[in-house]
């Protein structure tokens, strides 16, 4: 079983159906799980990347707020990091158990550097603003998401975009033409569900966070949000080679 995949809006990128979430390879605190967890080894991390590949996945979605996620990613995609997708983000860190936010430009070339050399590549596929809530502060104010714009133009990013917190920032980001969203869907919280099926019809790029309810919701929320009209993607967090595979093979057909 080899998962679809879909056009990532007018992107060019082609992204399997399902990507794979890496908050749970490298960040325990500060996060919502239903049970607590211990990181996975690199060798049962490297396992799950090959499980995933072999899946169709070609998606992997990272962040400096991660904890160790992106240093780790960079060391276990080594010498393959052609078979993947890599989306990243700016905005937050997470440090020694804190979170800090800085959506400056200054910063987010730091950052977009710290994360090409992590990942050990000289480009990122994806790079999303990670917003703290405040969107339209972000969005209006700062100068985010042009400093994006401008490393995209200088071939560091090949899409650039905002995981959002609110209807109205992602409507903003859609009027500044940005290359991908990352929504909230789950069968409980469907209220960015027509915002969803407009950013598609409009060529944006759509990945979908917390299909599950980040564990609270079962594999039919994720079908819910995979099917749902304008979804480029649905990015699921897991650690658990055995939930990767139940879970592809729950979108499979769609
Ligand atoms: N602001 C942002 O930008 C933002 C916020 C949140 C998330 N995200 C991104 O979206 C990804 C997904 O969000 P999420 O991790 O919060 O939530 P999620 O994908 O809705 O749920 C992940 C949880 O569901 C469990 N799970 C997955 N498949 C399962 C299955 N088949 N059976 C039982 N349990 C299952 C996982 O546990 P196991 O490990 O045991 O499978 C994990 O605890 C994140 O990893 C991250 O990449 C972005």
């Amino acid at each position: 079983m080899i998962l679809p995949r879909r056009p990532l809006g007018d992107t060019g990128m082609t992204v399997s159906i399902l990507g794979l979430g890496t908050v749970k390879l490298g960040r325990r605190e500060g996060v919502r799980y239903p049970a607590p967890f211990e990181l996975p080894s690199d060798a049962e991390a490297a396992r799950l990347l090959d499980a995933a590949r072999e899946l169709g996945f070609n998606l992997i979605d990272t962040a400096p707020a991660y904890g160790t996620s992106e240093a780790r990613l960079g060391r276990l995609l080594l010498d393959r990091r052609n078979d993947w997708l890599l989306c990243t983000k700016v905005g937050e860190n997470f440090a020694n158990g804190t979170s800090t936010y800085d959506f400056s430009p200054e910063h987010v070339q730091v950052s977009v550097k710290n994360s090409l050399q992590s990942l050990h590549t000289d480009r990122l596929d994806i790079v999303l603003i990670h917003s703290d809530g405040n969107d339209l502060d972000i969005l209006n104010g700062l100068g985010t998401l042009d400093c994006l714009k401008e490393l995209k133009a200088r071939g560091w990013i090949r899409a650039v975009g905002i995981s959002h917190k609110t209807i109205a920032g992602a409507e903003r980001a859609l009027a500044l033409d940005c290359d991908v969203i990352m929504a909230t869907l789950n069968l409980a919280e469907q209220s960015e569900v027509d915002l969803i099926a407009r950013a598609g019809a409009a060529g944006c790029g759509v990945l979908v966070k917390k299909a599950m309810a980040s564990g609270h919701s079962g594999t039919d929320s994720l079908r819910f949000a995979a099917a749902a009209e304008g979804v480029s993607s649905v990015v699921i967090g897991t650690i658990n080679p055995e939930h990767l595979r139940e879970n592809a093979a729950v979108v499979a057909d769609l």
